[in-house]
C-alpha cells in the first residue's frame, strides 16, 4: 500500500482532512480555522480526569492554539479492563469532543504500559533484566518485547483501536507504543537470538571464522552455547546482539503496524516516538516500516544546545528523508534530569521554531496538565494540577498564533541541503565498546563537525552510509568505524562521480562483523586516498597541530597518516609529541578526477574545526543558504514549490541585527524588510 511518501503528501492529507471536517461539522470551529500542516500539539491524558472536565481542557487548548492531541498511549487498563473486554467508547467521545474545538487526534497504542491483570495472568510477558530479575507491575516498559503472548495481546488491543478509529476523519494517525527502549534477557529471548544467528550466519564455521572465535577458546560448537553479551565480549557477538535487538523491535512494531494498516485508511500515518541520540537499537532498521518519523525532544538540565539538538532533528529527518514530528517536547522543564531547571522565558518558543526550521511539521508539548499522582508529578506542563494555566501557557499561546500566521507559507516546504553527515549506529556502538580513551565520545565527535559545518552551510542532512549521496557537494563521515562493503562502494562511487568525502578519526577500521579490516584505515578506501593511517595513539596530553586549519591543540586521539601518492596533499601536521607523531601528517587530501577524498586524523579544537569547515565547504563549492549572519543566529531554510522560507532564531546572548541579501516579507510581523532585529531568543520567519 502506498502511504505518505513525502511531507507534501502529509500536508495535502491534513488539508483534505480539514476540508472533510469542515463539511462534516458545519458548527465546528474547524470551519473557521485554517488547515494545519504546521501544528502545535499536546499529550492529553484524559483518562486521568472526569469526563465533565474535558470540555474545559479542550477550550483552553483551543485558546492556546493547540491543533493536535496525542492520547491513549498509557491507557491500556482503561481500554481493556479485563481480558477481551474492550471499552473504547470514552476515547471515541474524546476524539469527537476534540474535533469540536478544531483539534485532531493521534491515537497511541497503549502497549508500553500493560495492565496488572495481564502480567499477573501471563508472567512470561514481563521482561527479565540483564541481572536475571523479572520485572513487576507498577511502572511502565516492564513488558518483554520478544514474548509471543505479549505480542498476541498487543496486536489484539491495536486491532480494536484500529477498527474503532481507523476511518475516523478526526484521527490523523497512529503512534505505536512509546519510546522503545528496555529489552529482555530471558531464556526464550536468548533462544530467539541463537535462531537469529543461525539464519544470519548459516553455519557455525562461518560464524566462528567471522568472529575469530579461536581467540580465548571462544569457539562455538552448538548454537545453544552462544551467550548474550552487551558491553564486554567478542566484538562480533556484541554487534550481532544489537542487530538482533533492532530486528526484534522492528518485528515487535510490525506486529501492531500490520493490524493497524489492515484496518485503517491509508491516509492515516503510522509512527512511533524515538529519542534523538538514543542508540539502543538501529533506528534505520526500525523506521523502515513507518510512514513518518517522530521524536521526543528534551533538553533536560541546562538550555537548548543548537548543535546537539539540531543534529538530533536532522538525524530524525533522515530516517524517512522528509519532514518529521516532534511528538513530545518540554514545556519549561522535565523531572528526570540532575537539575530540572526551566527553560528561560522565550526559550520554549525559540526551541519550537528551531524544530520547525529543521523540518518538523508538528511540535507537541508533554504534557498538558500535571497528574495529581503518578511518577511524574514535577514535570513541566501547560496547566497546573488545579487545571488553570501556568505562566508558560501564554508563551505557548504566542507559538500557536505564530504557527497560524506562518502555516500557509510553510505548507509544502521541506529542508534541502548541500552537505551530508554520515551517521552509523554500528560505528557509534563499536567505538563505545572499545573507546580506547575513555574521553573519546563518538557523539561528541559528530557534533564537533556538525556545529561549524552547519554555521557555514545553514543546512545539513544526516544520513546513513548507504544513503544516496549524489545530491550533496560535501559528505562528511566522522567516526565511520564500521564500514560495510556496500557502504564502502557507495562512498567510493560518490568520490569518483565528483563528490568530496571527508573521513574523520577512526574511520573504516572495522568490517561488517566488527572485525578489523585486513587493511589499515581507511580500509577499502585506502587506494582512493593515496594514503593511510600508519598508527593510532590514544592521548593523555594534547598534541599541537599546524597547517591549513591553523595551529592549536588536538586531544584524545591522534592518527599518524602517510601520503604515498603524488597527488595526495598534506593539510595539517603534528607538532612535537611522543616522538612517533612529531612532524607527521595529521590531515591529508587527494583530488580524484572532479572529486576529492580527505582524511582528518586529529581531533580538531573549536578554531581548527571552524577553519577546516571553511576549507571543506570552500573547496566543495558549498554556499550558505541565506548569507552571513551574526554568530549565534541560526538560519533554517525550508524550500517549497513557491520559493524559500527562512526561519531565523537568535540563540546568542545579545540582540542581533541581520542584514538580508534582498528585501523579504516578514511573515510574523508583516511588511517588507531589508534587515531584521532579533532580541535574545527572537524569531523571524521570512519569505522571498
Ligand atoms: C518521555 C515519555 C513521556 C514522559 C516524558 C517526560 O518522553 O515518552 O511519557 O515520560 O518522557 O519527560
Amino acid at each position: 500500500m502506498r502511504r505518505f511518501r513525502s511531507s507534501r503528501g502529509i500536508m495535502e492529507v491534513i488539508a483534505s482532512l480539514a476540508v472533510a471536517l469542515t463539511l462534516l461539522s458545519s458548527t465546528s470551529l474547524c470551519a473557521q480555522t485554517p488547515p494545519p500542516p504546521i501544528m502545535m500539539g499536546t499529550a492529553w491524558y484524559l483518562e486521568q480526569w472526569p469526563e465533565s472536565r474535558w470540555d474545559a481542557d479542550l477550550t483552553l487548548m483551543q485558546q492556546a492554539g493547540i491543533r493536535m492531541v496525542r492520547v491513549g498511549e498509557f491507557a491500556w487498563s482503561r481500554m481493556e479492563p479485563s481480558e477481551g473486554h474492550y471499552d473504547l467508547d470514552w476515547l471515541d467521545r474524546a476524539v469527537s469532543a476534540a474535533s469540536k474545538h478544531g483539534i485532531y487526534t493521534v491515537v497511541g497504542t497503549p502497549t508500553a504500559a500493560p495492565p496488572a491483570w495481564l502480567t499477573q495472568k501471563y508472567p512470561e510477558t514481563l521482561r527479565v533484566d540483564e541481572e536475571g530479575h523479572r520485572l513487576q507491575h507498577g511502572n511502565r516498559q516492564q513488558f518483554n518485547f520478544a514474548n509471543p503472548k505479549y505480542r498476541e495481546l498487543a496486536r489484539k488491543i491495536a486491532e480494536q483501536l484500529a477498527k474503532r478509529f481507523g476511518h475516523n476523519a478526526y484521527v490523523l494517525g497512529w503512534q505505536i507504543d512509546n519510546e522503545y527502549s528496555d529489552i529482555s534477557f530471558d531464556p526464550d529471548t536468548k533462544a530467539q537470538f541463537q535462531q537469529w544467528l543461525k539464519a544470519r550466519y548459516g553455519t557455525l564455521d562461518n560464524l566462528n571464522t567471522r568472529w575469530t572465535t579461536s581467540y580465548w577458546s571462544e569457539t562455538i560448537f552448538d548454537w545453544s552455547q552462544i551467550p548474550i553479551q552487551t558491553q564486554y565480549g567478542n566484538p562480533g557477538l556484541l554487534l550481532a546482539w544489537k542487530r538482533f535487538v533492532s530486528d526484534t523491535w522492528r518485528s515487535y512494531q510490525k506486529n501492531q503496524l500490520d493490524v493497524i494498516r489492515a484496518n485503517s485508511d491509508p491516509k492515516q500515518f503510522i509512527t512511533t516516538n524515538t529519542m534523538g541520540w538514543y542508540d539502543g537499537f538501529d533506528h534505520y532498521v526500525v523506521e523502515k516500516d513507518l510512514d513518518l518519523a517522530a521524536w521526543d525532544d528534551y533538553v533536560g538540565t541546562g538550555h537548548l544546545d543548537p548543535a546537539k539538538n539540531g543534529f538530533a532533528h536532522d538525524l530524525t529527518r533522515g530516517f524517512k528523508g522528509k519532514n518529521f514530528w516532534v511528538m513530545e517536547t518540554q514545556p519549561g522543564s522535565v523531572n528526570w534530569s540532575p537539575a530540572n531547571n526551566a527553560l528561560d522565558k522565550g526559550e520554549v518558543r525559540a526551541m519550537a521554531w528551531h524544530a520547525i526550521g529543521h523540518g518538523a511539521d508538528v511540535v507537541s508539548y508533554w504534557q498538558w496538565r500535571s497528574a495529581l499522582n503518578g511518577q511524574e508529578q514535577y514535570h513541566g506542563t501547560l496547566l497546573g494540577a488545579d487545571g488553570t494555566p501556568v505562566p508558560l501557557y501564554s508563551e505557548a499561546q504566542q507559538i500557536g498564533k505564530e504557527f497560524d500566521k506562518a502555516r500557509a507559507m510553510l505548507a509544502g516546504t521541506s529542508v534541502k541541503s548541500e552537505v551530508a553527515i554520515l551517521h552509523s549506529y554500528e560505528s557509534r556502538w563499536a567505538i563505545d565498546w572499545q573507546r580506547h580513551n575513555k574521553s573519546y565520545d563518538p557523539a561528541a565527535e559528530l557534533v564537533s563537525y556538525y556545529g561549524p559545518l552547519r554555521a557555514i552551510s545553514q543546512s545539513i542532512d544526516v544520513v546513513e552510509p548507504v544513503a544516496s549521496l549524489s545530491q550533496y557537494k560535501l559528505v562528511v563521515a566522522p567516526g565511520l568505524n564500521v564500514l560495510s562493503d556496500v557502504a564502502a562502494k557507495n562512498l567510493a562511487d560518490y568520490v569518483q562521480q565528483g563528490g568530496h568525502l571527508v573521513l574523520g578519526q577512526r574511520s573504516a577500521m572495522k568490517d561488517e562483523d566488527n572485525g578489523l579490516q585486513p587493511q589499515r584505515q581507511p580500509g577499502p578506501l585506502t587506494d582512493l586516498l593515496g594514503g593511510r593511517v600508519e598508527q593510532y595513539y590514544a592521548l593523555v596530553d594534547p598534541v599541537m597541530i599546524e597547517g591549513k586549519f591553523g595551529s592549536g591543540p588536538s586531544k584524545w586521539w591522534a592518527e599518524l597518516l602517510s601520503a604515498n601518492d603524488k597527488d595526495t596533499e598534506v593539510l595539517e601536521t603534528y607538532g612535537k609529541s611522543n616522538g612517533w607523531l612529531d612532524g607527521k601528517p595529521a590531515a591529508i587530501t587527494r583530488k580524484v578526477g572532479k572529486g576529492r577524498i580527505t582524511y582528518i586524523g586529529a581531533w580538531l579544537d573549536g578554531s581548527a574545526m571552524a577553519a577546516a569547515a571553511k576549507w571543506m565547504t570552500g573547496v566543495s563549492g558549498v554556499k550558505p543558504a541565506l548569507g552571513a549572519v551574526p554568530e549565534g543566529v541560526e538560519v533554517y531554510p525550508r524550500y517549497g514549490d513557491h520559493g524559500v522560507v527562512y526561519i531565523l532564531v537568535n540563540l546568542s546572548k545579545a540582540e542581533q541585527t541581520v542584514s538580508l541579501p534582498s528585501a523579504m516579507n516578514d511573515v510574523l510581523e508583516g511588511g517588507s524588510k531589508q534587515s531584521i532585529k532579533l532580541p535574545v531568543y527572537g524569531v523571524a520567519v521570512l519569505s522571498k
